[in-house]
């Protein structure tokens, strides 16, 4: 099936092959990263950054790298499960993107100055995220697919999508422009998780309460990371609140709001 045909014009089966592609994805990123460099264009130099800014954006960084990390193994775990070859090819493009976002990452926390960001990263931990990350993975080692897609593909990306968006809005112009397109990987991340969990929802009603007993558990460690992240983008508190409510929208408007 040619990649330039219109998805709506083919059968189910044809569309799942052609967006989990390679070629879909190669055509979606070469439009932002073809001649970039860490993810933005090598030409931008940095402007000057107060002593607590800099402080600021280095533990939020930190904790986009935990975020990050957490896809990375996520995604790359549920291949082995994965309940079609399309999903596989399609989650082997989404770990080469998350490995992009943690590489992108630490090379702005070193251009920042972090010597060591493994160690940072430890030292500036949100706990919530952190406990966020081993509930992600419990679900991707339990081979419990339908929990991982939720918690990865809906939940952490929606979060990440909009924390990021709202710290595009403030930050710098590389760190701007670095968030701007790891933002247009998780919506496509995003797309594939309303989409499978969508299908599956449709054929298997009573997964629906099961989602929303994940979505219980997830909530409150979702709201602590958020506002944590949030007060270090400088984001003022009636923003945040705006915010918040994007990400609960977001995740009502995939289809699972539970
Ligand atoms: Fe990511
Ligand atoms: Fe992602």
């Amino acid at each position: 099936m040619p990649v330039t045909a219109e998805p709506h014009e083919l059968l189910e089966s044809d569309f799942l092959s052609e967006v989990h592609s390679f070629d879909f994805w190669l055509q979606a990123v070469e439009g932002y990263l073809l001649d970039s460099e860490h993810g933005r264009d090598p030409e931008l130099t940095e402007e000057p950054m107060e002593e607590s800014q800099r402080e600021a954006l280095i533990s939020t960084l930190c904790n986009y790298c935990i975020g990050e990390t957490a896809a990375l193994e996520a995604s790359s775990g549920m291949i082995g499960y994965a309940p079609s070859m399309p999903i596989k090819i399609f989650l082997s493009t989404q770990v080469v993107d998350e490995g992009r976002h943690l590489e992108v990452f630490l090379h702005r926390l070193r251009e920042l100055g972090v010597q060591d960001p493994a160690t940072a990263i430890m030292q500036r931990a949100n706990p919530s995220l952190l406990k966020f990350k081993e509930q992600l993975l419990e679900y991707v080692d339990s081979r419990d697919w339908e929990a991982a897609v939720f918690a990865q593909n809906i939940i952490l990306e929606s979060l990440e999508f909009t924390v990021f968006g709202a710290h595009a809005e403030t930050a710098d112009p590389i760190t701007k422009q670095v968030l701007l397109g790891v933002i247009k990987d998780e919506r496509r991340h995003m797309g594939f998780g309303e989409n499978d969990l969508g299908r599956r929802l449709a054929l298997t009603p009573h997964l629906r309460p099961r989602l929303g007993r994940i979505k219980h558990e997830m909530d409150m460690l979702v709201m602590e990371t958020f506002a944590g992240t949030l007060r270090d983008t400088g984001v003022a508190p009636d923003e945040q609140a705006r915010f918040t409510s994007n990400y609960l929208a977001t995740v009502a408007r995939l289809g699972v709001d539970l």
